[in-house]
């Protein structure tokens, strides 16, 4: 089938890719002249575990090409998806502004019935508006579609490859039918395709993220219960995960969830509550929750550390998890400007990630393996899991530190073990 992307971003770029991989005629157009030139070249804007190879493998046997121009990009097409981002406003409302523009832009250039998906996440009743927009500018037929993206970033070639579930919103049988035929693959190998309202296939995808960032809020809240008891929350967790009904998954207790999802979709779903003068308590806590618990982990350090100041505190992790470079709403941002309130020295060290928090903080020390940020430090605090510190050779942590306090805002150690090897240890909730 021929299909455009428009948008380049995580959505965009991994959907395109791995559709022209199914044999699909993909072209991803962006407006960013210098990433589709850098695409072209064969660099990947993000980290993504399997991205590069599939990208450069379709765009050398010709599935896949990039473009800046709307008017080669969506004449002539039968599926066009919008996948441009749409930031958090200051109010939490999701910022529209491009969605629409692309809408603006695909009823300049259509010429021929083009299923039109919406893919980025938006908020419900988006797709009757693009169709408003499309409708007022064109008399070329075409239906929209919502399709809401599942994918988490660090798997998401899988995820796309595998996927749960497709949630397709439309009660347009044409659309359908073209629909099926591009999920064909998927459908081939008894992946669930759940047709639906379109304001019903909106709203899956935010209260999915929410019911997820509900469960880490959760088990969030249940930590300070855990460390003032003793009680274990990776114990109580397991516990609770073999409960059928509850399940083992999205479970963890962590230094609070991150990233460009959890954090935006709740906060949309509140924005829309509130404005619909709806009661929103229960999405509020879970927001709020998540906030004080980030702020929580200088409490943590403080333990072991109870002045700051001149101090030097390693952290290991600034990615909201791991696999990716992206730190957006990490929880590490937040302790790290904690931190420096306090006037302690941070240095940092993550796999992928220390390109991306130096745009947010340039004057940090930033080292170029584990064992060099926690060079004569007086704490290391664990925010991210990637394995590297799940194998760390421990005693030639300890010789390098000054004092041996570990924080492990990860649950990644074994208590008993760490402390046998000298070390303070602290985790979240345990
Ligand atoms: C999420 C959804 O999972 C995905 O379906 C959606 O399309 C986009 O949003 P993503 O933001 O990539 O994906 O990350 P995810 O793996 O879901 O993790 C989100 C955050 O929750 C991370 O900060 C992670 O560390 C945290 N988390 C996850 C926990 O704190 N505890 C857990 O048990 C699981």
């Amino acid at each position: 089938m021929k299909i455009t992307m428009i948008g380049t971003g995580y959505v965009g770029l991994v959907s395109g890719a791995c559709f022209s991989d199914l044999g699909n005629d993909v072209t991803c157009l962006d407006i960013d002249e210098e990433k589709i030139n850098n695409l072209r070249a064969g660099k990947i804007p993000i980290y993504e575990p399997g991205l590069k190879e599939i990208v450069q493998r379709n765009a050398n046997e010709g599935r896949l090409t990039f473009s800046t121009s709307y008017e080669d990009a969506i004449a002539g097409r039968e599926v066009v998806f919008i996948c441009v981002g749409t930031p958090q406003l200051p109010s939490g409302k999701a910022d529209l502004k491009y969605i629409f523009q692309a809408a603006e832009s695909i009823a300049k250039h259509i010429n021929n019935f083009t299923v039109v998906v919406q893919k980025s996440t938006v908020p419900v009743g988006t797709a009757k508006r693009i169709e408003g927009i499309i409708r007022s500018k064109t008399s070329v037929d075409f239906e929209i579609v919502s399709n809401p993206e599942f994918l988490k970033e660090g798997a998401a070639v899988k995820d796309f490859q595998n996927p749960d579930r497709i949630i397709i919103g439309t009660e347009s049988e044409r659309a359908k039918k073209v629909i099926e035929n591009l999920y064909r693959p998927h459908s081939r190998v008894n992946r669930p395709i759940l047709f639906m309202k379109r304001e019903t296939a909106e709203l899956v995808k935010y209260a999915s993220n929410a019911m997820l960032a509900t469960r880490i809020s959760f088990m969030n809240a249940l930590t300070p219960f855990c460390e003032k008891t003793g009680a274990d929350i990776k114990e109580v967790a397991k516990g609770m995960g073999l409960d059928g009904r509850i399940g083992p998954r999205f479970l963890q207790a962590s230094p609070g969830y991150g990233g460009s999802c959890f954090p935006k979709d709740v906060r949309a779903i509140i924005d829309f509550l509130e404005s619909s003068q709806v009661n929103a308590q229960f999405f509020r806590a879970i927001d709020q929750l998540n906030e004080f618990h980030k702020k929580s982990h200088l409490n943590r350090i403080r333990k072991f550390v109870p002045e700051l100041k001149d101090k030097k505190i390693a952290i290991w992790g600034l990615s909201f998890k791991p696999r990716t470079d992206d730190v957006r709403e990490s929880a590490s941002l937040t302790l790290i400007e904690q931190l420096l309130e306090q006037g302690a020295n941070v240095s940092a060290y993550d796999p992928e990630a220390i390109e991306n928090t130096k745009k947010v903080f340039p004057n940090i020390e930033y080292s170029q393996n584990p064992y060099e940020a926690v060079n004569a430090a007086n704490a290391v605090v664990v925010m991210t899991e990637w394995d590297v510190f799940r194998s760390i050779d421990l005693n030639k942590v300890k010789e390098l530190m000054l004092e041996k306090n570990i924080i492990d805002c990860r649950n990644i150690y074994d208590p008993a073990e760490i402390k046998s090897l000298g070390f303070n240890y602290a985790g979240v909730g345990r």
